[in-house]
C-alpha cells in the first residue's frame, strides 16, 4: 500500500490482516527503534480521529510534529499542496490529511515520497473511521457474514456513511439505510427503511449526526428525535444482542436520547479506543511498505503492566 485513501484500495484479506494487527496492538505495546517524523495536517476540526492518531504515533514511539492550520502559513494563502511539501521536505517521514475537499488526494498523489493516510476528505471518504467501525463489529460478531446493519441519519452529507457501506457489503453484511427526507443520498444503491424497521431488525444500528456544517440551509431539528432518531422506546425494542454505534461527535438529544450514549448496548466510546489501534495498524502498514521500517525496528516496550 502506498497511500491509505479509501478502503476500497483493500482486498477483503487485507482488510481483516489490518483487523488483525490492529488487535495485536491492542494487547502489545511496540515502538520502533529510531526517529520517525509524522505530522497531522487537519483543516478541518477534529478530536477523536486527531488525538487517536496523536495517541497511536507516541504509543509507536514516532515523533508528532506540531501543526494547527489556525496559527500556520495557510492564513497567509498557503495551500494544502505547499503546506504537505513543506512538511516532506523538513523531514515529515508520513502525513495524515483531513481537509474540506472531496477529492484533495489528487493533487498530491505521486508527487510526494513518503506515505499519506485520509483522515477525512468532505463528505466522500473517511477510510480510518470506517475500519475502527469494521473492527468494532467484529469484535462484536466474530465476523460480517450475514450482519444486518442500518446507518441511519444524515446520509446525504457523511463520509462515514459513504466508506462504511461498500466495505459492510463487500464483506458480507447486509446494509440498509434509513434518512429523514432531504438527508438521503440517490447515490448509494442500498435501500431505505424506516426508522422503526431499522430499530426492530438490524444487529448493528449504526447512528449519524447531522452535519449541519455542510448544509447549503439551516436545518430545523424540532422532532427530530422523535421522528427520525433513537428514543429510549425505540432502543427497546432492538434485538438483545444489537448494538449501538456512532462515529461522534454526538448531537445528544438530536440523533440519539441523550441516557442511551453509555446504555449497555452503546459502542460509541469502544469505538474511539478502537481508533488509536487501528490506526497504529494502518500507519505501521504504510511505513512497512514503504520499507522505511521492518520487522527488526521494533522492540517491545517496558510498560508499568510488563515491569511488574
Ligand atoms: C466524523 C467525521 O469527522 O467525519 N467524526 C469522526 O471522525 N469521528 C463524523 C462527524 O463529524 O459527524
Amino acid at each position: 500500500m502506498r497511500n491509505f485513501i479509501s478502503v476500497d484500495q483493500l482486498s477483503n484479506k487485507e482488510i481483516y490482516s489490518v483487523l488483525k494487527k490492529a488487535e495485536y496492538y491492542r494487547l502489545k505495546d511496540f515502538q520502533v527503534d529510531h526517529q520517525l517524523f509524522v505530522a497531522n495536517l487537519f483543516f478541518e476540526p477534529s478530536t477523536r480521529t486527531k488525538t487517536s492518531f496523536t495517541v497511536g504515533q507516541r504509543k509507536l514511539g514516532l515523533e508528532v510534529l506540531d501543526f494547527h492550520s489556525e496559527t500556520s502559513s495557510v492564513l497567509k494563502g498557503e495551500s494544502l499542496y505547499d503546506t504537505a511539501k513543506t512538511f516532506e521536505s523538513i523531514g515529515a517521514n508520513m502525513l495524515v490529511i483531513r481537509h474540506e475537499a472531496d477529492d484533495w488526494f489528487y493533487q498530491l498523489e505521486n508527487k510526494l515520497s513518503i506515505p499519506i493516510i485520509n483522515a477525512g476528505a468532505g463528505k466522500a471518504e473517511h477510510p480510518t473511521q470506517c475500519m475502527l467501525d469494521l473492527l468494532t463489529i467484529f469484535q462484536e460478531f466474530g465476523g460480517f457474514q450475514g450482519i444486518k446493519v442500518a446507518i441511519v441519519g444524515d446520509i446525504k452529507h457523511s463520509r462515514v456513511a459513504r466508506s462504511n457501506v461498500s466495505a459492510l457489503q463487500r464483506l458480507g453484511a447486509e446494509v440498509c439505510l434509513c434518512a429523514a427526507s432531504g438527508f438521503e443520498d440517490d447515490d448509494l444503491e442500498v435501500p431505505y427503511i424506516s426508522i422503526d424497521e431499522a430499530v426492530q431488525n438490524c444487529d448493528v444500528l449504526m447512528l449519524l449526526r447531522i452535519q449541519y456544517e455542510r448544509h447549503q440551509q439551516h436545518t430545523e431539528t424540532m422532532n427530530y428525535l422523535e421522528q427520525y432518531g433513537l428514543t429510549k422506546a425505540r432502543e427497546k425494542q432492538m434485538k438483545k444482542n444489537a448494538i449501538i454505534m456512532h462515529p461522534a461527535p454526538v448531537n445528544r438529544g438530536v440523533e440519539i436520547d441523550s441516557d442511551l450514549v453509555e446504555c449497555s448496548k452503546s459502542r460509541i466510546f469502544r469505538q474511539m479506543s478502537n481508533g488509536v489501534y487501528i490506526r497504529m495498524a494502518i500507519m505501521m502498514q504504510l511505513l512497512e511498505d514503504w520499507g522505511i521500517l521492518n520487522e527488526n525496528n521494533f522492540k517491545e516496550r517496558k510498560t508499568f503492566a510488563a515491569v511488574k
